[in-house]
């Protein structure tokens, strides 16, 4: 089956590793186990933990957890997976299908806007628009929806742009489903990564057929676990479960148990104040980088997760400019080709300040090259 790539996915996988400056990730840098464990005890116990194969939708421990962030819900509304990049995957390939019109928000991470294309399902853009601060138009919507519609798909906080859903925003989405009785599956992996204003509030409990993906690696700064999880009503996740047999079967075990960690409600208020620390401290090292470059970039800035989409003012392609800034200065960063918007990119501002003040230098270098015309 000819898939359509996910090319913002590829171009990480392919050549994060490779450059000294990785400036392409969008959550903060990751938290370690010690500082995850604390204690000595509970390290002795963790040791402990026997590794039989766990238990195939999450603990009921870990589900119960989960489900307490969500008003109303069990541990039946909750299915643990492999990130919420499974989780999103599950839902999407058992909610797609060939010609289903799907609404989908853009630009947006693009797993299941890829994914609809591939299943050949019909996608109606939501467009984020940068003069409403990367909102979307709530008239859009009430337009882009009809009784024939199957799905909403939203990021919320988005990925790239940072934003998150205004009051207006929210009121129209969940009117719209409403009256079309489309699903609402809401990407939520960015809350929790708010670098200012309150928490952002998920999705869920407005509406009956809502379903929420979420997981602990951008806000938890925990990648490694791949932790995600999918809530919605008990009876859409018994439908959702089987599709999962066909795929990874289970989290991982250890993960299970760390994320039972990680979502204690104490250490998860000490998590996601760790994650805003570094959000408040890194972003203004990127905004006064921009200025510096006042003539070249304007951007929105970001309310949550650790990214900065900023348009630049330069006559060159934005995949040009990050194959040149890879190869040339060894800096990776996501080009707005990506998300079907040349003329952006998208730099990731999580990593260490040295780290990231040393990429925005390599950067530099090339932006005074591309000024002096060297073509190479
Ligand atoms: C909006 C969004 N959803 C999901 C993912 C995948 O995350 P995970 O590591 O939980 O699979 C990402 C990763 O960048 C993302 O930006």
């Amino acid at each position: 089956m000819k898939i359509e790539p996910f090319e913002m996915e590829r171009w990480q996988s392919k050549y994060e590793r490779l450059v000294d400056y990785e400036l392409s990730e969008s959550g903060v840098h990751a938290l370690k186990l010690s500082e995850l464990l604390g204690s000595q005890k509970a390290t002795k116990e963790f040791l402990e933990t026997p590794l039989g194969y766990p238990q195939a939708d999450g603990t009921p421990a870990l589900r119960s957890e989960i489900a307490a962030m969500y008003k109303g819900a069990t541990p039946e509304h909750v299915f643990v997976m492999n990130g919420s990049s499974e989780a999103n995957f599950v839902a999407a390939w058992h909610l797609f299908e060939k010609d289903d019109e799907v609404v989908i928000m853009v630009p947006n991470y693009m797993q299941t806007y890829g994914l609809a294309k591939t299943w050949g399902a019909k996608i109606k853009p939501l467009k984020l628009r940068e003069y409403l601060d990367w909102q979307f138009d709530p008239e859009d919507i009430k337009n882009l929806v009809t009784k024939k519609t199957k799905a909403i798909q939203v990021c919320n906080p988005n990925n790239p742009t940072g934003s998150v859903m205004g009051r207006n925003q929210r009121k129209a989405l969940i009117d719209a489903a409403k009256d079309s009785g489309a699903w609402i599956l809401s990407d939520e992996v960015y809350l929790g990564a708010e670098r200012e204003g309150p928490r952002t509030e998920s999705l869920w409990g407005h509406y009956e057929k809502t379903l929420i993906t979420n997981g602990l690696s951008k806000a938890y700064g925990m990648p490694g676990l791949r932790i995600g999880w999918l809530v919605g009503p008990p009876k859409m996740i018994e439908e959702i479960k089987p599709h999962h047999d066909y795929l990874t079967l289970t989290p991982a075990k250890l993960s299970d148990r760390l994320a039972q960690l990680a979502l204690e409600p104490k250490m998860r208020e000490r998590i996601f104040s760790r994650t805003r620390s570094i959000l408040q401290k890194n972003y203004p090292i990127v905004r006064d980088w921009m200025d510096d470059h006042a003539s070249l970039f304007s951007h929105v800035p970001p309310t949550a997760g650790a990214i900065c989409y900023i348009k630049y003012n330069m006559k060159i392609n934005s995949m040009d400019l990050a194959e040149r800034l890879r190869k040339q200065k060894s800096v990776l960063i996501v080009p707005g080709d990506h998300f079907g918007m040349d003329g952006y990119m998208r730099i990731g501002t999580g990593p260490p300040k040295d780290y990231l003040l040393a990429g925005l230098n390599r950067i530099d270098e090339l932006l005074r090259e591309l000024k002096a015309g060297k073509k190479r």
